[in-house]
């Protein structure tokens, strides 16, 4: 099974890096924030069989390697209870859990407009769903990888801390040329990030959770690093946008990835790393805190493109 739901994120997140100064063309449905309705209502009988069946394959997979927050935040949300999720049901759950809400967006949206809501504590969601035979395969983020990938976390208070942190610190980012940097700390994080636990490593982060495939590679396989999160230099590291990461960072803690962000100066950071990658995907340092050596056999065949 490929990890086609990575590829998702790929638009989403490498639009961010290159297109850092250009402008989209707003839809004309959407609001001044970019905001559309979701039109819950809308959604088909064929469109709510799409959740549940990329929902029950997750399930197969995600108890015992997702972290408990996440497991507990899909039951705490009642995102189990079948079809698409309606937003405004579902963001007065969580607003009563953590203070956030989920927002309709026509997919991709000008950074300064992503960072603006995830500032203010509102998760921007595509409301689309692919259809029933891109099942492992879709061009941009829709409202499973938004929803089922991301939501769940923002029941933990901690976590959503750090989003908003994220959002705040990228809209002083703005006035760097350090995107590609803070994009990093994004990937390797929200998306793709792993935390210690007392029962193991456990995942957190919505690109690997939205993948059946990548659930398993991040925890279990041997070709990946697993490296001890260091804020800088994970922003100094390149990662991979389209396959498995030939390295996951670990956490010990959500409080470890807050504090590590609002306690950090990002202005000297963002002037000595001038928006470059000193670190290949795959690259082990002295000084990394390393919990696995991985054997990179996977890319090394070629990964998902190996014949
Ligand atoms: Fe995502």
């Amino acid at each position: 099974m490929n990890s086609f739901v990575i590829v998702q994120d790929i638009f989403r997140l490498t639009c961010y890096i290159s297109c850092m100064g250009n402008q989209f063309d707003k839809p004309a449905h959407a609001a001044d924030d970019w905001t559309i309705d979701q039109r819950w209502s809308d959604y088909t009988a064929d469109e709510h069989k799409v959740w549940d069946t990329l929902y029950e394959r997750l399930m197969q997979v995600l108890p015992g390697r997702a972290a408990p927050e996440f497991l507990n935040g899909l039951t705490a949300l009642k995102l189990d209870r079948g079809g698409i999720p309606n937003f405004e049901e579902m963001s007065d759950e969580l607003e009563a859990l953590t203070g956030w809400r989920v927002v309709a967006v026509p997919g991709l949206v000008p950074d300064d407009v992503f960072f603006d809501h995830l500032a203010n504590c509102r998760f921007p969601a595509g409301n689309f769903i692919r259809k029933p035979d891109q099942l492992d395969y879709i061009q941009e983020p829709d409202v499973f990888h938004d929803v089922f990938g991301h939501v769940p976390m923002l029941t933990d208070p901690v976590f959503a801390n750090y989003m908003k942190a994220y959002g705040e610190g990228g809209l002083r980012s703005l006035r760097h040329a350090s995107l590609k940097n803070l994009a990093a700390l994004y990937w390797y994080t929200v998306e793709f990030g792993l935390i210690k636990t007392d029962q193991g490593l456990r995942i957190y982060g919505a690109g690997i959770v939205s993948s059946p495939a990548e659930s398993v590679f991040s925890l279990e396989d041997e070709s990946p690093n697993r490296i001890g999160f260091e804020l800088e230099r994970l922003m100094r590291t390149d990662y991979r946008i389209d396959d498995f990461q030939q390295t996951y960072f670990v956490i010990d803690s959500y409080d470890q990835l807050f504090r590590s962000t609002v306690d950090t100066d990002f202005a000297p950071l963002y002037a000595d790393m001038h928006g470059k990658f000193d670190h290949k995907p795959e690259d082990i340092l002295p000084s990394d805190t390393l919990l696995h050596r991985g054997t990179q056999a996977y890319a090394d065949r070629g990964g998902r493109f190996a014949a």
